[in-house]
C-alpha cells in the first residue's frame, strides 16, 4: 500500500474537460462541475425525488407506493413496483419502432492466424433478439425451469450467453453466471451453493487458436451435482463431446423449434434477477444477490452518464470484459440495451491472431466508446506503439478503465496514443457488490487526474472515515464506506445472512464497508489505494487469497500455505505462495514440483488464480496466537526490507529462513 500512496501524492496534472468531447457529443447530459454538484447534492438531499424521475424513464407493469424502504442494512427500491428487465432492454425498443436497430455487435476469434480482418461478426437487432430470447425461454420452460428457479449459465463469449440471461430474466429465472476460465471444482461450488438444477454451456471456447473444454468441465462438475437434471448446450468448436441421455440437450434441436410467443413475467422490483459468485477474505466465493428494479434503473443511469450515451448518433460501445464478471452484466448487457447503443461483445484474446486484434476491431466497426482494465493498458503498452498506430482509431470519444487503481504511466499512454489526447478518459470505480459506478468522473464534465476516480456518483454518500464512523480529513487514508443505499446495491449473500452483515455492515456501525483502503484530496477527489482485506485483485480478476491457499492445502504435499499478493508489472498484482511441505516431500522441493502445485491450483479454480511465484519453507512466521503475518511476506515477497514491527514474531529464525533465496 505505501508505494501506492507516494505515487499518487506526486500525480498533479489535471485535465480539463475535452472540448472535442463536448462539441462531438449531441446531448451532454452534465455540461459542467456546477451542474454535478447541484444534482449531487439534490440526490442524496431528495433521494426519493431524483431516482423517482430517473425510474419514470423505464417500462413499468404497476408504479412504486414509495421510491426507497431503508432498514439498515436492508434497502428495497421502487417498493410495490412491478417490471421485467428483458422487456426493458428489448421488447420496449422492438414497440418503441427501434426493432431493426443493432443491439448486440458480436465478433469471434479470427480463425486464421494470417490476419485480424477474417473476422466473424454477427449483428443481432432488437427484433432478432426478441426472437432468440423468447425461444430460449420456451426452451428453459421445456427443460423445467420455473420462475425463481437459478439457472448456471458457463459459456464462452458467444450472442447466446447474452441471450440465456435474457431469456432467464424475461421467465423469473435468477441466472449464476461462471466465468468460462473457472475449473470444474469452481462449478460445483457455485451451483451447490445455488442449487442449480440446470446448467447452460457451450461445447467449448476459442481462445487463442485453442479450445476451452466447457462441456467437459461440466461433465466432471457434474459427477459431484446430482441435482443438475439437465445441461444446455450450444455447439461453437465443434469439438468432440459426451452428450449424456436425458440429462444433456443441443441448443441447436430444441431452441429453434420453440415458439417466438413468450411474454415477459411481472416481476416484483425486489425479485432476484442474478446471483454472481465473488470472492471474499474468507472461505468459499458469496453469491452476491441483485435484485430487478434497482439493479436495471442503476446500471442503465450510471451508463447513460458516465459513458454519455446517446441513441442515433452512431455511438458503439465496446466493453472489453468478461461476461463472467460484473462488468460484463451491467456493461455489456443489463446497462447498454436500456439506452440503445449498440454493444459490442468478443470472443478470445486481445493479443491472437495479432496484437492489433483491439485496434482492428475499432477500426472496423468505428467502436466510438473503448472499456478496459489497468492490466490491459499495461499490456498493450509492452506489446508496443506500432500496433494502435497502424489502425485508424478517430472514431473513438471516450475511454473507460476499470477494475484496479491505474498507474498514472498507463492512463497517459492510453490518453496520449489511444485517444489522441482528446478523448476522456473515465475511471470508474466500483464493485460486485455496488451493481454499477459508485465513483467516476462524467466526461465533459469533470476535470481528470490520472490516478483518481476522481467524485461520486449521483446518490452515493462516500466517505472516508476512521473505525468509529469519523469522517477523516483531506489526504488521510481510511476506509472507504457509503452512509446511505443506492439503487444498485447488493441486497444479500445468497443464503448467508450472517456474512453479509459481518462483511459490509459490522465494521463501521451504519455504513457499507467497500472493503477498500483510499483517500480524499483537497478537491474532493478520491485515491483508491487498495483492498484491506486479503482480496487480492489479478489482472482486474478478484480473488481470495484463502481461496487460493485452500486449493494449495488440497494437494498431498502441502501441509501449509499463505498467498499474498506482490506488485507485478502487467497484472497490478501477481500472486506469491509460501507453502510448507509434508515431511516425505522435504526432499524434493523443487521447480517441478512447483510447476505441480502452480498446475494443481489452475486445476482447482482456475489459470486466473496460478501463483506467480511458490517459495517453499520450513515454517511461516507467525504471532504468538498463531496468526500468519502476511504483511510482513508481502513484504519478503516483494523483496523488500520490512519495515513491520516483528516484536510479536513467533520465530525470529523464520523470518530469516525466509529471506534466504531458496532455488
Ligand atoms: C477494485 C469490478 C481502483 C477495488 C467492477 C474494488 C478499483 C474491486 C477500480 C472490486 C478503480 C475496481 N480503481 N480500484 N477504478 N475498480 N477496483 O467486484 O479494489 O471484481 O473493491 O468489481 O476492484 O472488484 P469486482
Amino acid at each position: 500500500m505505501s508505494e501506492s500512496i507516494t505515487s499518487v501524492l506526486q500525480e498533479n496534472r489535471v485535465f480539463e474537460p475535452s472540448e472535442h468531447f463536448r462539441s462531438g457529443i449531441g446531448p451532454n447530459y452534465v455540461p459542467d462541475l456546477q451542474t454535478y454538484h447541484a444534482r449531487f447534492k439534490r440526490s442524496i438531499d431528495d433521494p426519493s425525488g431524483f431516482w423517482g424521475e430517473v425510474a419514470d424513464g423505464f417500462n413499468w407493469f404497476k408504479k412504486w407506493t414509495s421510491v426507497v424502504e431503508w432498514k439498515l442494512p436492508d434497502a428495497r427500491w421502487f417498493v410495490g413496483a412491478t417490471t421485467n428487465v428483458c422487456d426493458n432492454c428489448i421488447d420496449r425498443q422492438v414497440r418503441d419502432g427501434h426493432g431493426d436497430d443493432v443491439a448486440i455487435l458480436w465478433e469471434g476469434e479470427p480463425s486464421t492466424l494470417a490476419t485480424t480482418d477474417d473476422a466473424e461478426v454477427r449483428r443481432l437487432t432488437y427484433s432478432q433478439l426478441q426472437l432468440e430470447v423468447s425461444r430460449t425461454a420456451n426452451a428453459l420452460k421445456s427443460l423445467g425451469v420455473r420462475r425463481g428457479d437459478v439457472v448456471t449459465i458457463y459459456m464462452g463469449m458467444v450472442p447466446e450467453l447474452a441471450i440465456a440471461m435474457l431469456a432467464c430474466a424475461r421467465i423469473g429465472a435468477p441466472h449464476s453466471v461462471i466465468f468460462g476460465g473457472f475449473a470444474p471444482p469452481a462449478i460445483v461450488d457455485r451451483a451447490q451453493d445455488a442449487k442449480s438444477k440446470i446448467i447452460v454451456t457451450c461445447d467449448g471456447a476459442w481462445r487463442r487458436g485453442h479450445i476451452v473444454p466447457l462441456k467437459a468441465n461440466v461433465d466432471e462438475a457434474c459427477e459431484k451435482l446430482p441435482d443438475v437434471a439437465s445441461v444446455l448446450v450450444v455447439s461453437r468448436t465443434n469439438c468432440p463431446v459426451n452428450m449424456r441421455a436425458g440429462r444433456d440437450h443441443w441448443w441447436h434441436e430444441i431452441v429453434p423449434t420453440q415458439s417466438t410467443d413468450c411474454p415477459c413475467e411481472e416481476m416484483d422490483s425486489e425479485d432476484l434477477l442474478f446471483l454472481l459468485y465473488t470472492s471474499g477474505s474468507t472461505g468459499k466465493p458469496k453469491g452476491i444477490c441483485h435484485t430487478t428494479g434497482g439493479y436495471m434503473v442503476y446500471t442503465a443511469f450510471t451508463a447513460k452518464m458516465t459513458f454519455n450515451l446517446v441513441p442515433d448518433r452512431g455511438q458503439v460501445f465496446f466493453c472489453t470484459a468478461d461476461i463472467g464478471w460484473i462488468t460484463g452484466h451491467s456493461y455489456i448487457v443489463y446497462g447498454m440495451l436500456p439506452n440503445r447503443v449498440p454493444t459490442v461483445m468478443y470472443e478470445g484474446a486481445p493479443n491472437f491472431p495479432a496484437e492489433d486484434r483491439i485496434w482492428a476491431m475499432i477500426e472496423r466497426h468505428k467502436i466510438t466508446h473503448f472499456y478496459t482494465a489497468p492490466t490491459a493498458i499495461r499490456a498493450f503498452m509492452k506489446w508496443g506503439d506500432e500496433h494502435p498506430h497502424k489502425h485508424d482509431l478517430s472514431s473513438l470519444l471516450l475511454l473507460g478503465t476499470v477494475g484496479e487503481p491505474i498507474n498514472p504511466e498507463a492512463w497517459i499512454w492510453y490518453h496520449e496514443k489511444i485517444g489522441s489526447s482528446r478523448c476522456p478518459i473515465v475511471d470508474t470505480m466500483w464493485q460486485t457488490e455496488t451493481g454499477g459506478h459508485i465513483l467516476t468522473p462524467l466526461p465533459g464534465c469533470t476535470p481528470t487526474v490520472p490516478g483518481s476516480c476522481t467524485l461520486p456518483f449521483f446518490g452515493v454518500d462516500a466517505a472516508i472515515v476512521d473505525e468509529n464512523g469519523a469522517e477523516l480529513p483531506a489526504n488521510q487514508g481510511g476506509l472507504l464506506v457509503i452512509r446511505r443505499p443506492w439503487p444498485g446495491m447488493l441486497r444479500g449473500i445468497h443464503g448467508d445472512r450472517a456474512r453479509f452483515i459481518e462483511t459490509y455492515w459490522s465494521k463501521v456501525k451504519g455504513m457499507y464497508v467497500a472493503g477498500d483502503g483510499a483517500r480524499r484530496d483537497e478537491r474532493g477527489y478520491f485515491w483508491i489505494m487498495g483492498r484491506i482485506d486479503d482480496v487480492i485483485n489479478v489482472s482486474g480478476h478478484r480473488l481470495g487469497t484463502m481461496e487460493i491457499e485452500s486449493a494449495l492445502v488440497s494437494h498431498e504435499s502441502v501441509v501449509e500455505a499463505a498467498v499474498v499478493g506482490i506488485p507485478h508489472e502487467i497484472k497490478g498484482t501477481g500472486i506469491a505462495a509460501f507453502v510448507t511441505l509434508a515431511p516425505q516431500y522435504k526432499g524434493v522441493a523443487d521447480n517441478a514440483l512447483r510447476k505441480r502445485l502452480m498446475d494443481h491450483v489452475s486445476k482447482e479454480i482456475g489459470p486466473i488464480a496460478r501463483p506467480d511465484m511458490i517459495r517453499f519453507t520450513a515454517s511461516l512466521p507467525k504471532t504468538r496466537s498463531g496468526k500468519i503475518m502476511r504483511r510482513l511476506l508481502r513484504d519478503i515477497a516483494a523483496g523488500k526490507e520490512s519495515t513491520q514491527d516483528t516484536t510479536t514474531l513467533e520465530d525470529f529464525a523464520v523470518l530469516a529462513k525466509l529471506r534466504e533465496v531458496d532455488e
